[in-house]
């Protein structure tokens, strides 16, 4: 990744996702955001328990608004909520232009140290970072 860009941001959300929504739909909507986010150099992590989506993007502080305003409103969630929003020198989830977390499939040992599970409406900036910081490990490992 490009590490000169001048106005870095890190954007964390939480969502509803829709009530019919499959594990396919969830693996398209990766399989979209991962060339469309290499194009404009956003990297990040999307968790998905079958309730919530919680998401981290990093970037251009322009690319990412443009893109968080296209998934706000995207009817496959609802209920949008910004966590974080700030200002960065350095990217900490630099790995994936886009990596899904499915977290059924995510050990306890690594989803059970917040809230005794995932609870994104309760999250903190500072848990959310945890919580990412959690399955960026447990991805690495896996893969
Ligand atoms: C939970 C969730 C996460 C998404 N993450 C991304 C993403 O990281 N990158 C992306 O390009 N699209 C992502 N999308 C899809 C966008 O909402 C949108 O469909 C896509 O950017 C195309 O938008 P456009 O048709 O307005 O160009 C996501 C959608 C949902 C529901």
């Amino acid at each position: 990744m490009n590490t000169s860009e001048l106005k870095l941001c890190r954007l964390v959300y939480f969502s509803s996702a829709c009530a019919h929504l499959t594990d396919n739909d969830v693996d398209a909507i990766l399989d979209e955001a991962i060339p469309r986010n290499g194009k404009c150099g956003i990297t990040g992590l999307l968790a998905y328990d079958a309730f919530h989506f919680m998401q981290v993007l990093e970037g251009d502080e322009e690319a990412v608004n443009k893109l968080y305003m296209g998934i706000a409103a995207d009817p496959r969630h609802h209920d949008v909520r910004l966590i974080l929003y700030q200002r960065i020198e350095e990217r900490r989830f630099d790995e994936w232009s886009m990596a899904l977390a499915k977290l059924p499939d995510v050990p306890g040992k690594y989803i059970d140290k917040l809230y005794g599970g995932f609870k994104p409406q309760l999250f903190s900036p500072e848990d959310a970072i945890k919580y990412f910081d959690m399955l960026r490990h447990y991805l690495q490992r896996a893969a």
